[in-house]
């Protein structure tokens, strides 16, 4: 028998458009999508940005140049980020303001854990700001506890497959919407 419920529908919801979380639940589980343009990456960060609660933390890994920045950006950009966001290789961390402040830090030039005292990696994490975390995985033993991890891994020259590992009510929301 199947337990899958009825889709109710109300008339007052637009199934097109999720609307953003107030907190991860559900059991947590991955998807994977493809994507072979820039702006499909984009898309897809957007999708995710406009859902994330308040306090979420985000690991983003992959190889160089596999997206991270990029989809950095469309997740900037769901949570209504206007300022330009770059990539904070050199400088560590950048700072911005959306729905929520957005703290986003790239690890690549990590050479010490220590160092993450510093750069205030754990001071970031405050329950309300979200902060996205380009090369998490150099923490290794999943010491940033994120919310969401995004692996980018390259497919060709401009395709990518991204895998998204998080609550279940995230994913649920992110296969309804656009992505
Ligand atoms: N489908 C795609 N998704 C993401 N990036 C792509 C795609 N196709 C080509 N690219 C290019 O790959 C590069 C990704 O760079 P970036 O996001 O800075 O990577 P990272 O932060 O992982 O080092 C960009 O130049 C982008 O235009
Ligand atoms: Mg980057």
């Amino acid at each position: 028998m199947s337990v899958r419920k009825a889709r109710r529908n109300t008339g007052a919801r637009d199934d097109s458009a999720p609307r953003r979380l107030e907190r991860f639940e559900g059991r947590r589980r991955s998807v994977q999508l493809a994507s072979d343009d820039p702006a499909r990456t984009l898309e897809i960060g957007r999708a995710i940005g406009r859902l994330l609660p308040a306090g979420s933390v985000l690991s983003l890994e992959g190889s160089l140049g596999a997206g991270k920045t990029l989809i950095a950006k469309g997740i900037c950009a769901g949570l209504g980020v206007s300022d330009e966001v770059l990539s904070p290789s050199f400088v560590l961390a950048e700072e911005y303001s959306g729905a929520f402040p957005v703290v986003h830090f790239d690890l690549y030039r990590l050479d010490n854990v220590d160092e993450i005292e510093r750069i205030g990696l754990f001071d970031a994490i405050d329950g309300r700001a979200v902060v996205i975390v380009e090369w998490g995985d150099r923490l290794g033993a999943d010491m940033l506890g994120a919310d969401v991890r995004i692996v980018m891994e390259f497919a060709g020259e401009r395709s990518r497959k991204i895998t998204i590992d998080g609550g279940g009510n995230l994913l649920d929301s992110l296969e309804r919407s656009a992505a």
